[in-house]
């Protein structure tokens, strides 16, 4: 054992203590090192240090800090002495130690003579990381063991602490990558390119959100439930400049009136009993992207103050919290109520109606886009085939007469699920009609006229809701039905493959 010696290198119990708080407070690594060698500055009479890294592509050194140094010294005769040891003790692996009168350095002031250098060899494992180096008063006597010894155990924390940190930026960078990946994909599945339709309604507000997207105005978009309001706002923010930002939504419906207030604005410790933290709002959390706030209509009245104030002034105050907080961020908002009708009860305040209204967007209901019908049906059946695995290639002309004479009341959403239905219950390359839903079989008499449809396929759609109704009556069986309805079996045969009813499906249940 070599004999120890603390008094050559100041208080080492000083210096390992602050080494530790230096090594747990997470900064970066030059952050780390210059506060490590600060410390040795104070403590171990420290001068100057070096941290040089070796880069893995091209396996040479290059300096990571230079203590201690000025701009000019980095070109003098002592620096380039300094960087020829470090590259030999990164290639031997072997520390250097010696007082720099001991070495032939060109113009070294008398000062620097008399100081010492250390240097050591950094490394992992096999991994050679870099080379530390440091020049001490020479009281601090370089072959005396102490000094020596203290700068071994420095340079297995400063490798272990680089080791970590490349470590942690290496699994932030995947991060980073992964998150840009899924904005990526986010942005373009919220492409107005995807967004199917090509009546002249769409149109319209494809052109809309083209128009605001760019701008920070305040978007309020309407239109029945199932339209696609929270797809349009899905793509005003991903064609925003704001897109790599959060978009933070919120569903003003759902959250009960006592939760609202913190959820948007977040609340302070001890807000309230409950309040053992501070929450951050929704507002805060979109800070420098899009909030979006869906089924605006439902804001209660003491929150839709709270709401203008946030738009007129631009900032929050949380629950319980002292002073305003600045917040930049873009509202957009939906709402399927008739907010006219309600400014007229004044359930919804006139004022905030104003500043939300700046830009509306209308989305028209699906049965006023009869056109987008059978695009949308098509764009669902590739969605649902594609996810469920099969090859379902045509929609029959049966079954895109009951789309198309259908009502929609659920707009698109139910067309999605109608679709998706469809899909899982087809045992064939084609969407036959029986694969629809029940409701899209019952034609409503009061509905039979549908706009777009031939006088033909309106007929057509009457007579097969009266021969599936009976068929469901008499569970599939024929003669009871042609009685039922009147007629020949030999009609209500022709009639079931014209149309083309699967007989068998009505057979087959008891309905
Ligand atoms: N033009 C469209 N192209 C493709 N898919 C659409 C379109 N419009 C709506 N959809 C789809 O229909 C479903 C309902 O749309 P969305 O949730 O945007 O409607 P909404 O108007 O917000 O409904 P609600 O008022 O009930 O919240 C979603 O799955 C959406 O992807
Ligand atoms: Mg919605």
């Amino acid at each position: 054992m070599p004999e120890y010696k603390p008094s050559s290198i100041g208080d080492i119990a000083t210096v390992l203590h602050g080494l530790n708080y230096i090594i747990s407070t997470p900064t970066s690594l030059k952050d780390t090192v210059s506060q490590l060698f600060q410390l040795l500055e104070i403590h171990a009479g420290l001068r100057k240090g070096v941290l040089m890294l070796r880069d893995p592509i091209t396996d040479r050194l290059y300096i990571e800090i230079a203590f201690g140094f000025t701009e000019a010294d980095l070109h003098s005769p002592l620096f380039d002495f300094i960087q020829s040891i470090n590259a030999s003790i990164m290639e031997s692996e072997e520390p250097y130690a010696n007082t720099l009168d001991k070495e032939r350095i060109q113009g070294l002031s008398p000062e620097l003579k008399k100081l010492s250098l250390i240097g050591l060899p950094l490394a992992m494992g096999d991994e050679k990381i870099g080379t530390l180096s440091v020049l001490c008063k020479s009281e601090c006597e370089p072959d005396r063991d102490g000094t020596r010894h203290l700068m071994s155990i420095i340079s297995i924390f400063v490798a272990q602490e680089i080791k970590l940190k490349r470590l942690v930026e290496s699994e932030k960078e995947a991060l980073k990558q992964e998150n840009l990946l899924l904005r990526d994909e986010l942005k373009s599945r919220y492409n107005i390119h995807n967004m199917i339709g090509n009546s002249n309604a769409m149109h319209q507000v494809y052109e809309s959100i083209i128009q605001v997207a760019h701008s920070n105005a305040t978007v309020l978009i309407r239109g029945e439930s199932g339209t696609g309001k929270e797809l349009v706002a899905h793509a005003i923010h991903y064609n925003s400049p704001r897109a790599s930002m959060p978009f933070i939504k919120i569903n003003c419906g759902a959250i009960p009136e006592s939760l609202i207030e913190s959820e948007l604005f977040g609340y302070e410790k001890g807000a309230f009993t409950d309040a053992q933290d501070v929450k951050l709002g929704k507002f805060e959390a979109a800070h420098g992207g899009t909030i979006f706030l869906d089924e605006v209509g439902e804001l209660a009245p003491a929150v839709q103050v709270k709401l203008l104030r946030v738009l007129q002034e631009k900032e929050i105050e949380r629950v319980g919290g002292l002073y305003p907080i600045k917040v930049n961020v873009r509202v957009v908002t939906a709402t399927n109520k008739d907010l006219e009708q309600e400014l007229i009860e004044k359930r919804f305040r006139e004022d905030l109606y104003y500043r939300l209204n700046v830009f509306p967007i209308f989305l028209p209901a699906l049965k006023e886009r009869h056109a987008d019908i059978l695009l949308l049906a098509e764009h669902f059946l590739d969605k649902y085939t594609k996810e469920n695995n099969k090859i379902i290639s045509r929609i029959s002309s049966l079954a895109i007469d009951l789309l198309s004479s259908y009502h929609w009341p659920g707009n698109v959403r139910e067309l999605e699920n109608c679709m998706e239905r469809a899909v899982l219950v087809c045992k064939t390359d084609t969407i036959q009609a029986t694969d629809l839903p029940p409701s899209l079989q019952r034609v409503d008499t009061t509905n039979t006229h549908v706009e777009g449809l031939s006088y033909q396929s309106m007929v057509e759609n009457f007579e097969r809701e009266l021969i599936i109704d009976a068929l469901k009556k008499f569970k599939g069986n024929k003669s009871k039905v042609s009685e039922y309805l009147n007629a020949t079996q030999r009609i209500i045969g022709y009639k079931i493959q014209t149309l083309g009813i699967n007989i068998s499906k009505f057979k087959s249940k008891s309905l």
